[in-house]
């Protein structure tokens, strides 16, 4: 019999036009569920891989989460079944990847969607007649890597505490403490401000456009400033003095290390999502990008900067068994986590919609949105 196919859409070559390839349907083992990816949402990430190569080898299926219908389960996984409609954050083998119509991934790489899941009319019509926490699974996409990288970055790399389950009345040692969030609008921003706002960091601020600054406020920062007024560092400096834990949620060498390197104080931990972007993708020319960030600003002494890997987030046994399969998908149903606002990515095809995604980011348009698109349908 012949083995069964599916379309993934693929790379050829560093910033070649993407195109669409027929992969083979991996049989679910061990521990493992097949799914059937409905949507997508491109990331940097996809662009740094696409333009820049990063850590990749092309040919290569891009794409990181996803949402989507359980199809298959293998003998060893005992959470999901049939038919349970899912989201998650893999990575790590071209079988495991989200821009392709199916997928087969451990059971524990996946949240389960729960309560109702909802159309675009039908979306509108209950948030404004109730307050019932129902969302579309095109929400459900904005979560997984972000979320996932929210929590591994306050945990390992500022190494604060956040426990779970939460206890009861739970106060973090540094409650009061100033964290600057780098680009608060980014879909790492909003999920670092809702996290650290969850487990009672109350002295939280960002940087953002302007447009931004009222949401991101009902996310958690008690103060904004625009990363593009040229007094910036100055005021932050002046309203906050010296801080002690940032996070950096773009990594660009001369928009975002450059100005954080001016606001460190004394033993400041700053933690960095890597790659540094030492030259953005842009039609006429390539990227250059850096996976180490000592040398690429001038930290003042007894300053510890790190290079964020949620790749590795697997080696917290906790965050191993519980992030991905039950902690995100609480703090989504509960309402405690707020999905990012999305731009839906229209195309005939489904190479032309991941095409128009790769395109958006590379313009470096993308502004307080992730990129949703449809892949298989449902
Ligand atoms: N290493 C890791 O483990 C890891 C994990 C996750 C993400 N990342 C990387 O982190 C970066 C961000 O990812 P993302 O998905 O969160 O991006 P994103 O949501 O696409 O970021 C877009 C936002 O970036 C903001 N921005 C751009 N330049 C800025 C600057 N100089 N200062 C402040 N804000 C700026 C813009 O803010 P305004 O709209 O306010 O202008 C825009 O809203 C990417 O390079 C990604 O690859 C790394």
């Amino acid at each position: 019999m012949a083995t069964p196919t599916h379309a993934a859409v693929v790379t050829t070559a560093p910033r070649n036009l993407l195109v669409v390839r027929q992969v083979p349907t991996i049989t679910p083992i061990n521990d493992e569920v097949l799914v059937r990816v409905e949507w997508t949402a491109s990331t940097p990430l996809d662009l740094h891989q696409a333009d820049g190569g990063l850590l990749v080898k092309h040919p290569q299926v891009l794409g990181v989460r996803v949402a989507g219908t359980v199809l298959e389960t293998a003998e060893g996984a005992k959470r999901l079944k049939v038919g349970d409609k899912v989201f998650g954050f893999q990575w790590r083998e071209q079988k495991e990847k989200g821009h392709q119509e199916k997928l087969a991934a451990p059971e524990w790489l996946f949240g389960k969607v729960s309560g109702t899941i909802l159309g675009q009319r039908e979306c509108l019509f209950t948030t404004l007649l109730s307050k019932w926490r129902s969302f579309m699974m095109q929400e459900a996409v904005t979560l997984p890597n972000n979320f996932v990288t929210a929590f591994h970055t306050i945990s390992t790399d500022l190494g604060l505490p956040i426990p779970w389950p939460k206890p009861e009345g739970y106060v973090p040692p540094k409650a009061s403490e100033a964290i600057l969030i780098w680009g608060g609008a980014s879909s790492v921003g909003q999920y670092a401000l809702q996290v650290l706002k969850y487990y009672g960091y109350r002295n939280i601020i960002a940087t953002a456009s302007p447009s931004h600054h009222g949401y991101l406020k009902s996310l958690g920062a008690i103060r904004c400033f625009d990363y593009r007024d040229p007094n910036v560092v100055h005021d932050i400096g002046r309203d906050m003095g010296s801080l002690p834990l940032i996070i950096d949620c773009i990594g660009s060498k001369a928009g975002t290390l450059a100005p954080i390197s001016q606001l460190t104080g004394s033993a400041a931990k700053v933690a960095i999502m890597l790659p540094v972007i030492v030259k953005a993708s842009a039609d006429e020319a390539a990227p250059e990008y850096s996976m180490e960030v000592e040398s690429q600003a001038a930290w003042g002494p007894g300053v510890e900067a790190r290079g964020v890997r949620t790749h590795f987030y697997l080696q917290n046994e906790l965050f191993n068994e519980k992030l991905q399969s039950e902690i995100m998908p609480t703090l989504l149903a509960e309402g405690i986590v707020k999905p990012n606002r999305y731009e839906l990515i229209e195309g005939s095809t489904l190479v032309e919609r991941a095409q128009n995604a790769l395109d958006k980011l590379r313009s470096g348009t993308v502004s307080g949105a992730r990129l949703v698109w449809r892949v298989a349908e449902a």
